[in-house]
C-alpha cells in the first residue's frame, strides 16, 4: 500500500529537525573566532526580563555600564555547555583586572528544570562572578529570539529529554549593543585577546 502524503508528515518533520541540528553543529565547526556585526544584518541581542540564581528579577538594563559575555545552554547538557562555560571561565581568568568590567552570564534554554537553585549550584563551578539566569517559558523564549538562539527539546529513552541548542558566546557592550560573537571552539587566549582590545 502506498502511504498518503499526510502519513509522511512526521518523517518530514523529523528530517527537518535533524537537518536543523546538523546545521548548528556544522556552524560550530566553522573555523575562526566569530563574526562582527555587518550593517544591514538582523540585530542580535536585546531586552530580557529574567530571574537570577538568587531569585532576584534581572533585566538587560541591570548590566548597563558593564560588558556582558552571554551564553545560552542548560545544566543537564552532557558536554557542550560545561565545555563552553569552562572556556568562558578561562577567558575571564586571562582577562585579569579587565574581568571586573564584564558580567559572564549563562541563560538557560531549559527553564523547566533549571530553577534558580539549580542554576546557582551549577554556575558556581565556573567562577563566583558567574550569573545564571532563568525564567518562565515565555521570558526564556523571548530572550532566545532576541539572541537568535535555536533550542529544541527532544525526548530520550526512559522519559528524560535533552535540548538541542545553538552554541555561541555573545559579547555585548556597556550600552547594550551586540559587538561580537565567538565560536565555542575558539581558543581562550584568542577570545581573551580580542576582548582585551575592546574592553
Ligand atoms: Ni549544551
Amino acid at each position: 500500500m502506498i502511504k498518503t502524503p499526510e502519513a509522511l508528515i512526521p518523517y518530514i518533520v523529523a528530517l527537518a529537525a535533524l537537518l536543523a541540528g546538523l546545521a548548528w553543529h556544522v556552524a560550530d565547526l566553522v573555523p575562526g573566532l566569530g563574526r562582527t556585526i555587518v550593517s544591514g544584518q538582523v540585530a542580535i541581542g536585546g531586552p530580557f526580563h529574567l530571574t537570577d540564581q538568587d531569585g532576584a528579577p534581572r533585566s538587560d538594563a541591570d548590566y548597563r555600564g558593564r560588558w556582558m559575555l552571554i551564553y545560552f545552554g542548560y545544566t543537564h547538557c552532557p558536554d557542550v555547555c560545561p565545555l563552553t562555560l569552562s572556556l568562558m571561565s578561562d577567558v575571564m581568568q586571562r582577562l585579569g583586572t579587565r574581568a571586573a568590567r564584564i558580567a559572564p552570564i549563562f541563560i538557560t534554554v531549559d527553564p523547566a528544570r533549571d530553577t534558580p537553585k539549580v542554576m546557582k549550584d551549577y554556575v558556581a563551578a565556573f567562577g563566583k562572578n558567574f550569573i545564571g539566569l532563568t525564567g518562565d517559558a515565555k521570558s526564556i523564549a523571548s530572550a532566545e529570539k532576541e539572541y537568535r538562539v535555536a533550542a529544541i527539546r527532544h525526548a530520550l529513552p526512559g522519559g528524560d529529554y535533552a535540548m538541542d541548542h545553538s552554541s555561541t558566546i555573545y559579547l555585548i557592550d556597556p550600552g547594550g549593543k551586540f559587538v561580537m560573537d565567538y565560536d565555542d571552539s575558539s581558543k581562550p587566549d584568542d577570545i581573551a585577546a580580542d576582548i582585551a582590545k575592546r574592553v
